[in-house]
């Protein structure tokens, strides 16, 4: 209003778009203000995709010339302003005609001034007057110092909007370094954590929303919406791509409800370095959080090894001194058995002792089984026979149950050096496990295999499986889930004996009501480095 034009026209540059406003005071004597992308004035990256030619005054002067006459008749001012007056005799422009139009008026006086936003970017004004000979060089020129002003104005506000940006960068990047050495946190609760930083690190905090992707798992921010519009990057770790992280940009008005129209490309170029930045730290805190968890988990197994060993040096000595009482009771029962005149009642009793002695045998050698006191003799071994022997007998047990059995055994597998009647045992208490978690059948599948250099014996079963609470305990002397008189827990205490006395380790999988498979990793004969035991995995 101030500038007493009828209509002002401004144009300008923000990188490689244009933009145009527009204000019309005249002819309908209001204040009008528009916006639009004009494509007319965008610049076009030239071929060798170096920066376009031209000014935008010279980009866009064909537009702005009413009727050539600027090109052929106007004034120029040293800024480079140029301006055309209505001569008092031409006729004024017909309002009611151009229907309210300003820029169908025929004749008008108009000036144009280009200015310098930031050295990058340029702007133009155009002024209207249906006033003749309304242009005046002074009017020109005041025009031009108003023009440096808004350009130094736009610069201005550009930088301050730039230096937003930046501190809401640096503060979403300063927040995720801050969540990220918090040791107490999950590596799940991080992630969820900082999935609710994102959204508000860009330029559109209200329509966006964030997503991370690790594995099988996905992480959302509050009031996630998978909007049209999406920037993301990937997260590689040790050059394996395991997921993304992504930013979405709705195209809802969520209090409206009403579409938005968005640029086809609304994201930011920093913001395209800072998803990179994002998917970059994301790598490194999860690769972090798996060596923790590694190394905790390494800790647990060397603690339970730890516990284990204290429990068979202590039934070791049990076992040694209850060895020979024991063979005293049984020879003597044994003895008083053979006697002549023994009433019946009596040498029912007297079976009664020699049974309940040789069951307290049979615990005392399971247990110097799992204290490695049992001296064994090695040979070379080939565990596929070993399964085929053992499964000679073990398989009609299979069939009573309704299990149906599966050999997986691979061929050629190297021996290993080990007591083939203790890797029988191992075999037989595994098969016995699994066909009592299958009491309404199943598939035991048995087989043989090789990995990293370790000769593998595997048992699989479809029954009840292992519930992680207790998948610690199973290896412990006399832990049972079973009904007294069906289990002594004595098992598995054995199996784990025998495996570390051939310097092996065990591995189990266990899905409670989907199944468990033991895994017993032996060294091959080529590994074998004689004798003696190596702590290794128990599950
Ligand atoms: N294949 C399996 N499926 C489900 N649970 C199993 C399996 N193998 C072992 N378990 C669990 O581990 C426990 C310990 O097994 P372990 O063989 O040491 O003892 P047990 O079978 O209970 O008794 P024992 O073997 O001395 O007769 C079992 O009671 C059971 O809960
Ligand atoms: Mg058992």
């Amino acid at each position: 209003c101030s500038t007493r034009a009828d209509v002002l026209d401004l144009w300008f540059e923000d990188g490689e778009q244009c933009y145009r406003w527009q204000a019309v005071v005249k002819p309908r004597s209001a204040h009008r203000l528009k916006s639009v992308a004009a494509d007319h004035g965008r610049r076009e990256r030239n071929r060798e995709g170096g920066p376009p030619a031209g000014s935008l005054l010279e980009r866009i002067l064909p537009l702005l010339d009413h009727g050539g006459r600027i090109a052929a008749q106007a004034e120029q001012t040293n800024g480079g302003s140029r301006w055309v007056n209505v001569p008092e005799r031409e006729d004024r422009g017909d309002e009611r005609k151009t229907g309210g139009d300003a820029f169908r008026c025929l004749s008008r006086s108009v000036a144009i001034i280009p200015f310098e936003i930031d050295g990058r970017n340029e702007g133009v004004l155009r002024f209207d007057s249906t006033e003749p000979g309304f242009f005046s060089r002074k009017l020109v020129e005041s025009y031009e110092n108003l023009a440096q002003s808004l350009g130094a104005a736009m610069a201005n506000r550009r930088a301050q909007a730039a230096l937003n940006e930046r501190i809401k960068e640096l503060t979403c990047m300063y927040r995720i370094a801050q969540i990220a050495s918090e040791s107490n946190l999950s590596l799940g609760d991080t992630l969820s954590e900082i999935v609710e930083f994102l959204p508000p690190a860009w330029q559109h905090p209200e329509i966006a929303s964030a997503r991370i992707i690790l594995d099988e798992q996905t992480f959302r921010s509050r009031g996630f919406e998978e909007g049209p519009y999406r920037l993301g990057a990937d997260i590689v770790i040790h050059g394996i791509r395991r997921g993304r992280v992504d930013v979405f940009y709705t195209d809802r008005d969520s209090d409206s409800g009403k579409t938005l129209l968005l640029e086809e490309n609304p994201f930011l170029e920093e913001e395209r370095h800072l998803i990179q930045g994002v998917a970059r730290e994301l790598s490194s805190i999860i690769e972090h959080k798996h060596a923790e968890e590694e190394k905790a988990r390494l800790l647990e197994q060397v603690r339970h090894a730890d516990r284990l060993a204290t429990i068979g040096q202590l039934a070791a000595g049990v076992a040694h001194e209850l060895n020979e009482p024991l063979g005293n009771i049984l020879g003597f029962a044994q003895l008083a058995n053979k006697s002549p005149g023994l009433t019946g009642s009596l040498r029912s009793d007297i079976e009664k002792i020699i049974s309940a002695s040789l069951y307290a045998r049979e615990i005392i050698r399971k247990m110097m089984f799992f204290s490695r006191q049992t001296p064994s003799r090695k040979m070379e071994v080939n565990l596929n026979k070993l399964v085929e022997d053992g499964l000679l007998f073990l398989e009609s047990r299979c069939t009573k149950a309704g299990i149906t059995v599966e050999r997986r055994l691979e061929r050629d597998l190297p021996v290993v050096l080990g007591d083939p009647a203790q890797l029988q045992q191992v075999l037989v208490n595994l098969v016995v496990n699994s066909i009592q978690a299958m009491p309404d059948g199943g598939k035991l599948t048995v087989g043989t295999t090789t990995r990293d250099g370790a000769v593998i014996l595997f048992i699989e079963d479809t029954g009840v499986g292992i519930a992680p609470e207790n998948l610690k305990s199973v290896f412990m002397p006399f832990f049972t889930t079973k009904d007294v008189g069906r289990g002594t827990g004595l098992g598995l205490s054995v199996v784990h004996g025998i495996v570390n006395s051939h310097g092996g380790s065990i591995k189990i999988n266990s899905a409670v009501g989907e199944g468990t498979c033991f895994e017993i990793h032996l060294p091959s004969m080529a590994e074998t480095s004689g004798e003696g035991g190596r702590d290794g995995e128990q599950g």
